[in-house]
């Protein structure tokens, strides 16, 4: 079956560029919350969904939907009653439609979870990150561990059967121990899918600039390497599957939408800084809320678009396929692309496999285990 496709999308990204402070490790597009800003932001999502359906004969039917940030449930309940109506109105959502909204522990209450539920939600992700109170405050968190169990308490209770869990490792001064006890606590708490995030140290976070000052002290490459070690062998052991570089999922939850993003599929992207990828065009609109907002009332807000051709295009299906940890099939890269992976990219190929870092199984190019430990660096060598 041929994977890379695309032509009008059959998933949606909406981002929700909002959140209550900004942690200090984060360069997501998100500004401080305003209730008004908000809703007038909502109502230009309206006009960008609008903008997107205008003249097509139906609605476009969806098979995922991802609702993210920011922090879309600091949203109240009226307005994401709102935003649901206004994605009921201009797409073909139905009950087999995989709805995610992201959540930040802490920030949801039975009504909001009410409202999702009755519109479709049927995912949840939460932010968690760490599980040790000074920790998360150390990071700029907003929750605290409580808020996590009470979060998903109120989850379960409203009929949610699916949750992720976010985490992030290599936090400055997290030690080994610490990260063991959160995985544990975690997996204690049974959630479909776990996210675990290597600390990426963004240019432009507080982190950064305490780092640049010399005033914060990274995680070394070795703990990094052994934290993300003992993650894979503790998820793996408690019935998670390793699927992809940082996600790990029960049998059967792994989120179809992720999956459109590692297949290099077509999906719409609306809001603020969001990306999208339609007619193998890639596209970004407007990062700020302001200029949105402005933008989408006189037409579209896209800021920058790029079709990517050639080794760009083969080297980007070929990354997000070595992202799995099945890899990516021959077949449906030769269906794409008329030639088979070694055209491009033999060499490379060639090497890594001597390598023991990339490997062939059942006409699938994947990462060995050694492989896993260094893969942005396996990555640099194809773009
Ligand atoms: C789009 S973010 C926002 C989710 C939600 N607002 C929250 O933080 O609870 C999704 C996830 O990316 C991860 N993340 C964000 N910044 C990161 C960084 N600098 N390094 C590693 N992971 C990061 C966090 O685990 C976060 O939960
Ligand atoms: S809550 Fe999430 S999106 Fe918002 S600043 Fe923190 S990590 Fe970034």
């Amino acid at each position: 079956m041929p994977t890379f496709q695309v032509g009008i999308p059959r998933a949606l990204y909406i981002h929700i560029p909002f959140c209550a402070t900004r942690c200090y490790y984060c360069d997501f597009n998100t500004y401080t919350f305003h209730k008004e800003l908000s809703k007038v932001y909502l109502s230009a999502l309206g006009k960008e969904m609008e903008w997107y359906v205008q003249g097509l004969s139906e609605k476009p039917t969806l098979d995922t939907i991802f609702i993210g940030g920011g922090t879309p449930s600091i949203l109240s309940a009226e307005s994401l009653a709102y935003l649901f109506n206004l994605l009921h109105h201009h797409f073909s959502v139905s009950n087999r439609t995989e709805l995610t909204v992201e959540c930040n522990p802490g920030t949801v209450d039975q009504e909001k979870l009410e409202v999702m539920r009755s519109a479709g939600v049927n995912r949840l992700s939460f932010g968690v990150q760490a599980m040790q109170d000074s920790l998360l405050e150390s990071i700029g968190r907003v929750h605290k561990s409580d808020d996590v169990r009470h979060s998903l308490d109120l989850a379960r209770q409203t009929g949610v059967q699916n949750i992720n869990l976010d985490l992030i490792f290599a936090l400055p001064g997290q030690t080994l121990e610490q990260w063991q006890q959160t995985l544990e606590t975690v997996i204690r708490l049974s959630p479909e899918h776990i996210s675990t995030y290597n600390l990426t140290l963004a240019h432009g976070t507080q982190f950064y600039d305490l780092w640049e000052n010399g005033n914060l002290k990274l995680a070394d490459n070795d703990l990094e390497a052994e934290m993300y070690q003992y993650a894979i062998t503790r998820l793996t052991d408690a019935d998670y599957q390793h699927y992809e570089i940082s996600n790990f999922s029960r049998p059967k939850y792994e989120p179809r939408h992720n999956l459109v993003y590692w297949n290099n599929q077509a999906y719409f992207g609306l809001g603020a800084g969001a990306c999208g990828y339609i007619d193998g065009y890639r596209y970004t609109n407007l990062r700020g809320v302001k200029e949105y907002i402005t933008e989408v009332r006189q037409g579209t807000p896209i800021s920058s678009q790029e079709k990517l051709v050639g080794r760009a295009r083969k080297a980007e299906t070929l990354m997000l396929g070595l992202r799995k940890l099945a890899g990516i099939s021959q077949e449906a890269y030769q269906q794409c692309f008329g030639e088979p992976i070694d055209a491009e990219f033999g060499a490379a190929v060639e090497q890594f496999k001597n390598q023991d870092l990339l490997q062939w199984t059942e006409n699938r190019l994947h990462l060995t285990p050694k492989g896993l430990m260094v893969a942005d660096q396996i990555f640099l060598e194809f773009t």
